[in-house]
């Protein structure tokens, strides 16, 4: 299982970057919930200030979301499972200064292109039988926006979070969450602690592989 969590951190400068509020909670609860099911696990972590519990996670750090997408390409090929609970930024500085950025006009531009999209590109490579996992955190039209992501990036399950949903989401213990597959089959949860919504996202792929008979 490869599986990725928290954020990642884009420097403008040597004091500054473009980050986001994951705490990494959901990512890590997922990785600690398969490697208690016996799986092999891989968690690529962002920048965050957690441990798994199940020290058999193997675990690999990484800052920006070039060096996430990196270490996916190296792992992801085995994985049978992939699952991208990471908060991938997806702009980056066009140019980080080396020297800090003085203080100077009363507006200031920065110039941003696009990260590599992770997910997509995974799932452009999936190998036969692989399962693919992807997160869609979305403020308005969620369910539509959750499966047009998990039909363009070629996803087998998509986990929505709604910013509408009070205690869900970023920097809380609880999350809710609601599950698209391929088929558009939606299912939708109680709010509940990151860890039971961790092992629901387990069992609800594991019975999948099971009736896929990988
Ligand atoms: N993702 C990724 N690489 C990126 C951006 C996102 O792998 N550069 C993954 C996330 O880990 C998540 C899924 O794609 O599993 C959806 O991420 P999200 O930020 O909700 O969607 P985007 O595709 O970036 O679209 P938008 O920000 O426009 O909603």
């Amino acid at each position: 299982m490869l599986v990725t969590a928290g954020p990642t951190y884009e420097a403008i400068d040597p004091v500054r970057f473009i980050g986001n509020h994951s705490s990494g909670k959901m990512g890590f609860a997922i990785a600690d919930q398969f490697a208690s099911e016996g799986a092999d696990v891989i968690l690529i972590a962002g920048p965050v200030a957690i441990e798994c519990k199940n020290k058999t996670v193997q675990r690999f750090n990484v800052t920006t979301a070039q060096q996430m997408y990196d270490a996916c390409m190296k792992h992801s090929a085995k994985a049978d499972v992939v699952v991208m609970a990471a908060a991938v930024a997806d702009y980056t500085p066009v140019k980080t200064e080396n020297k800090k950025i003085k203080k100077k006009e009363d507006t200031f531009q920065l110039n941003l292109k696009k990260n590599p999209d992770i997910l997509a590109e995974m799932g452009k490579r999936k190998k036969k039988g692989q399962f693919l996992c992807g997160f869609a955190l979305e403020t308005n039209d969620e369910i539509e926006n959750a499966l047009k992501k998990l039909h363009t990036k070629k996803l087998d399950l998509i986990v929505l979070n709604s910013m509408k949903d009070a205690g869900a989401g970023f920097g809380y213990d609880t999350n809710k969450i609601t599950l698209a597959d391929a088929s558009d089959k939606i299912l939708t949860f109680e709010l509940k602690s990151k860890e039971e919504v961790a092992a629901d996202i387990v069992s609800y792929i594991i019975s999948k592989i099971k009736l896929s008979g990988i």
